[in-house]
C-alpha cells in the first residue's frame, strides 16, 4: 500500500501525500507550484487552454499525450510524466514549436498559446503522422482560439511537427522510461480515512474488495465526466477510486468475431480496433470530444455514465454489444441495451463496476452505419446520434437493429420500426416507408437546448432513409463523400 501519488515533472520524481479526492491538476500547477503558465478558461474541458502533456510508457515506448488539466484529476497523474509549458524552455532557449509560434506571429493576446503549445509538443513527438493540414486541425480541434486566427498556428505546426523529434525530451529519453518504470509499482495507493478518500487499487480484486466497503464512492476512469461534476457542479466527491492502474482493465483484443474493450480503455488506445470493426464506428470515435478528451476518456465511463446523448451507445447496442460487470463475489455479462433502465438509472447494483465490453464484427451480408448530429463538427455532443445494423439476404433485409441517442431518456432501440423493415426490399424504396412512419410510435422526444423535438424526429426519419439509400447504393456512404470533400477544402 502506498498513502502517496508519484511523478515525473522536469526530470525529478516528485512524491506527495497531500493529494484532494477532487484536486485537478490545474490547481495542482497554478495554486500550489505558482506556474501560472497553464491557463484557465473554460474549465470544463472545451477550450484547451489548460493542456499540459502526459508522457507514459505504452509498450515500452514513451508516449506524450494531451489533456485537459482543468478536468484531471491531480491522482491520475500517478506514473507519469506531466509536461507544463515552463518545461520546455530549454537553457534559455525556446522550444521549436513555441519559436515557430512566436516567428510565424500565431499569438496575439497569449492566453490559448500554452496550450497550442503543449497540444503541438505531442503532435511533435508523436510518430508515424503524414503531413497534412487535416492532420494539424484534427489534433488541434480541442484548442480554441479567439483573437489570433488559426492560419498561423496551423502554418506553425506544420513547420516544425513533422520531423523527428530534436528536443531535450528526445534527447533524455532514454533517462525519462528508466524512471518511469521506477515509478511503476503494483502496490495500492490510499491516501485519507475511511470517511474520505482518494485511492488507485492496482488489481480487479484489490478494486472490488474497496468498492464493496464504500459502494458509496465515486469511480473515475478518465475523469472527462467527473471532472466537470466537481468544476462546474461543485460537487463535493469524499471518496474518489481512480480505475487506471488496474492491471489489464485497459485491454484491447481482436478476434475474429469482435473486439474486447477493456473499462478504462482510452478512446485514444481503441480507436483503431474500433475502425477495424466498421469504418462508421472508427469516425464516430474520432469525433468524440477532442485529442484530449480521446486521451483520458474511456468508452467505459461513456457507458457507464448513462447519459441519453453519451456517443458511443446507440451504436454499440445496434451491433449487439455486450457489456461485463463484477463485484466482489461473482461478474456477469448482459446486452448493453439491458444496462439502461431509465433516466439516470443503470443495472448496477452497489459495489457492481464495469469491466468491459464486446463489440462484435459485422458479418459479411450485414450493413452497419452509424451518424452523429451535432451543432458543431468537432468537439460536441449530438443531438441526435442515430445506428443501423441490417442482414440482408439477396437485396431483403431479413433483419434489422436500430437504436437512437438523443431520441428518449435512454439510449433506445426502434423496436417497432426494426419489425417494420423485415422483408424490405433494398431495391424498392416504398418498401421503407412503414419502418420510417413507425418511428412516430417508437419516439417521442424532448425539446431542450440542443434541438426541438419535431428537429429530432425528423432528423431520426431522414437518418433512416440516409442509411436505407447507402444501403442499397443509390447514395455514396457519408464517410466517403466527406472526406473527399474535406481534404479537398484544405
Ligand atoms: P469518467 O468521467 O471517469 O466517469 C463517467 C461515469 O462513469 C461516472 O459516473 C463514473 O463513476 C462512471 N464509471 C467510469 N468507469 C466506470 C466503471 N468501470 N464501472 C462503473 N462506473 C464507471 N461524450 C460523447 O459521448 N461524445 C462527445 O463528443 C463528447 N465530447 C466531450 C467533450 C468534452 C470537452 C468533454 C469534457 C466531454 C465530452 N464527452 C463526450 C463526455 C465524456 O467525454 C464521455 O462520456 C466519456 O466517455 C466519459 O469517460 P470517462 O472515462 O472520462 O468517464
Ligand atoms: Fe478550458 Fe481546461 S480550461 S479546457
Ligand atoms: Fe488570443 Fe488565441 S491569441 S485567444
Amino acid at each position: 500500500m502506498r498513502d502517496s501519488i508519484r511523478f515525473l515533472k522536469a526530470g525529478k520524481i516528485i512524491e506527495l501525500e497531500d493529494v484532494g479526492q477532487t484536486e485537478t491538476v490545474l490547481d495542482y500547477l497554478r495554486l500550489r507550484l505558482r506556474q501560472t503558465g497553464t491557463k484557465e478558461g473554460c474549465g470544463e474541458g472545451d477550450c484547451g487552454a489548460c493542456t499540459v502533456a502526459l508522457g507514459r510508457l505504452i509498450d515500452g515506448k514513451l508516449i506524450y499525450q494531451p489533456v485537459n488539466s482543468c478536468i484531471q484529476l491531480l491522482a491520475m497523474i500517478d506514473g507519469a510524466e506531466l509536461v507544463t509549458v515552463e518545461d520546455l524552455v530549454d537553457d534559455g532557449r525556446l522550444h521549436p514549436v513555441q519559436k515557430a509560434l512566436a516567428e510565424m506571429n500565431g499569438s496575439q493576446c497569449g492566453f490559448c498559446t500554452p496550450g497550442f503549445v503543449m497540444s503541438m509538443f505531442t503532435l511533435y513527438h508523436a510518430e508515424g503522422q503524414t503531413k497534412s493540414r487535416k492532420a494539424v486541425t484534427e489534433w488541434l480541434a480541442g484548442n480554441l482560439c479567439r483573437c489570433t486566427g488559426y492560419r498561423p498556428i496551423i502554418d506553425a505546426a506544420l513547420a516544425t511537427c513533422f520531423d523527428a523529434a530534436d528536443d531535450a525530451f528526445s534527447w533524455r529519453a532514454g533517462e525519462t522510461r528508466e524512471k518511469l518504470r521506477e515509478l511503476a509499482d503494483s502496490r495500492d495507493i490510499y491516501i485519507g480515512n475511511s470517511e474520505g478518500f482518494v485511492a488507485s487499487p492496482a488489481s480487479l480484486d484489490g478494486l472490488a474488495a474497496l468498492y464493496a466497503q464504500h459502494p458509496d464512492a465515486t469511480l473515475v476512469a478518465g475523469a472527462t465526466d467527473v471532472g466537470l461534476w466537481i468544476t462546474k457542479h461543485l460537487r463535493q466527491l469524499p471518496k474518489v477510486i481512480w480505475l487506471g492502474r488496474i492491471e489489464n482493465l485497459n485491454r484491447v483484443e481482436e478476434t475474429p468475431s469482435g473486439a474486447l474493450i477493456g473499462a478504462t480503455a482510452t478512446y485514444q488506445a481503441s480507436q483503431e480496433a474500433i475502425a477495424r470493426l466498421s469504418p462508421d464506428l472508427g469516425e464516430l470515435w474520432r469525433r468524440i470530444g477532442s485529442k484530449q478528451v480521446r486521451a483520458s476518456g474511456t468508452v467505459g465511463g461513456n457507458i457507464a455514465n448513462g447519459s441519453p446523448i453519451g456517443d458511443t451507445p446507440p451504436a454499440l447496442i445496434a451491433l449487439g454489444a455486450t457489456l461485463e460487470l463484477q463485484d466482489q463475489a461473482s461478474s456477469r455479462t448482459l446486452d448493453l441495451e439491458e444496462f439502461f433502465i431509465d433516466y439516470g438509472k443503470q443495472d448496477r447494483g452497489p459495489g457492481e463496476f464495469v469491466t468491459g465490453l464486446f463489440v462484435p464484427r459485422p458479418t459479411p451480408n450485414q450493413i452497419f452505419r452509424c451518424y452523429k448530429i451535432s451543432k458543431r463538427f468537432d468537439q460536441d455532443i449530438s443531438a441526435v446520434m442515430a445506428a443501423f445494423l441490417f442482414t440482408v439476404v439477396d437485396g431483403t433485409i431479413t433483419e434489422a437493429r436500430i437504436a437512437y441517442g438523443g431520441m428518449a431518456a435512454t439510449p433506445k432501440r426502434a423496436k417497432s420500426a426494426e419489425t417494420a423493415l423485415i422483408g424490405a426490399s433494398l431495391e424498392n424504396p416504398s418498401t421503407w416507408g412503414a419502418a420510417m412512419t413507425a418511428l412516430f410510435s417508437d419516439y417521442t422526444p424532448m425539446t431542450d437546448m440542443r434541438a426541438s423535438a419535431e428537429y429530432r424526429i425528423e432528423t431520426a426519419r431522414a437518418l433512416m432513409a440516409k442509411a436505407l439509400m447507402e444501403a442499397s447504393g443509390t447514395a455514396p456512404a457519408t464517410l466517403r463523400l466527406r472526406t473527399p470533400m474535406v481534404e479537398a477544402a484544405e
